[in-house]
């Protein structure tokens, strides 16, 4: 069977990988989560004390940065300067430096790099902000995935509130929402666009598996 790639784009939240993930399993192809790399450089910044808005900064991060992804039993694991941070790329202070230190376009390239040697092999499902726009724009089927702030933050409180993570309440969550929106969308690089081309799927309108049913309804379509 032939190579093929899903590219799944959509803003913080929007529940793109819950259901890039289900897709992938569905399809039996695998699956990469792009925003935990961007995660992984984040906490690289936070770790070395650098400050992931500061350009020259970031760049000099970037000459050395160790960053690997390894798929174990189809499940992405990041690893970083050889140890496996998987589980520390999820809190909110790595959420927001994750969005600043992906506004540098010395991280981007290296980022994309990797993620285009990554997927030419296999068949991949493949989530993001730029899959569509720049990883992949050959991509055989593309979705932008969304839903309104107010459910995305509800959602990521949800999230990590089951984690344990009691650090912030529902406001806190909706405001650095709505700063990685706005930072995501207009930053100069790369940003968060909904490609003409791209079939829009909005999450709140159904549950988890009619929302992987609506999307492998379009591939089977196509
Ligand atoms: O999808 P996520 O929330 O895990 O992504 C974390 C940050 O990484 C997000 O604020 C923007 C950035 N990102 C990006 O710029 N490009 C991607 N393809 C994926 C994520």
């Amino acid at each position: 069977m032939s190579i093929f790639q899903i590219a799944v784009d959509g803003p913080s939240g929007s529940g793109k990988s819950t259901l890039a993930k289900g897709v992938a399993a569905r399809l039996n192809i695998m699956y990469l989560d792009t925003g935990a790399m961007y995660r992984t450089c984040g906490l690289c910044a936070i770790k070395k004390g650098i400050d992931a808005k500061d350009e020259a900064q970031v760049n000099k991060m970037v000459e050395d940065l160790n960053i690997e992804v390894k798929f174990e039993d189809g499940i992405q694991h990041m690893i970083l300067d050889g140890e496996d941070v998987t589980g520390q790329i999820r809190t909110p202070e790595v959420s927001v430096a994750a969005s600043d230190v992906s506004a540098h376009p010395s991280i981007r390239r290296k980022m994309v790099d990797m993620q285009r040697e990554i997927a030419k092999s296999q068949s991949f499902v493949l989530d993001g902000r730029d899959i569509a726009s720049n990883v992949l724009p050959n991509a055989k089927y593309k979705f932008y995935v969304m839903a309104p702030s107010s459910v995305r933050a509800e959602r990521r409180l949800a999230e990590l509130n089951e984690r344990g993570d009691f650090s912030q309440n529902y406001d806190e969550v909706l405001r650095d929402i709505e700063y990685r929106d706005h930072q995501d969308m207009t930053r100069a690089v790369s940003p968060l666009v909904q490609v003409p081309e791209a079939i829009v799927i909005d999450t709140s309108r159904q549950g988890i598996e009619e929302t992987q049913d609506l999307l492998i309804s379009y591939l089977n379509e196509a």
